[in-house]
């Protein structure tokens, strides 16, 4: 028997049901729709599926969807105002920190998340910031660039 949660998306609320044991991951990208939250361990440990739960970045693959009823998630789909895309995307972008791409959603949330928290971080910021975050491409040189770039145009 399903359970019927309401919690709020990108500033959508939605109210849908959910088995008990079905994680959030699965919720969000499956019956929700919110397929820029990646799925790759499974198990928190590289970051994928990475959003915005209440204001602080969690794993959503070790979270219970039913744990996000009466929550206030923001996935990588909510982070661009409109057309313009958020500084830390921009960023990503204009300093070549991308390349197949599939990381690269939970690195955006984690590193908003934490210019949300501080306007200049530190390079242990940074490195604190996405130890929950693993990218096999880029060797990691470009995403701090892009911290650093995306960091600039805010302050
Ligand atoms: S898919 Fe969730 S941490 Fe890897
Ligand atoms: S860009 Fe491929 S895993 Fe990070």
């Amino acid at each position: 028997m399903g359970l019927e949660i309401k919690l709020t998306v990108n500033g959508n609320t939605h109210t849908a049901e959910l088995e008990p044991s079905t994680a959030l991951v699965d919720f969000l990208r499956d019956t929700l729709g919110y397929k820029g939250v990646k799925l790759c361990c499974n198990t928190g440990e590289c970051g994928a599926c990475t959003i915005i739960m209440d204001g602080k970045p969690v794993n959503s693959c070790v979270v219970l969807g039913a744990d996000a009823a009466g929550a206030d998630l923001v996935t990588v789909e909510g982070i661009a105002d409109g057309d313009e895309l958020h500084p830390v995307q921009q960023a990503f972008i204009d300093t070549g920190a991308v390349q197949c791409g599939y990381c690269t959603p939970g690195f955006i949330v984690s590193l908003k998340a934490l210019l949300d928290r501080t306007k200049s971080p530190t390079a242990e910021d940074v490195e604190e910031a996405i130890s929950g975050n693993i990218c096999r491409c880029t060797g990691y040189t470009k995403i701090f660039d892009a911290v650093d770039l995306a960091a600039k145009r805010m302050s």
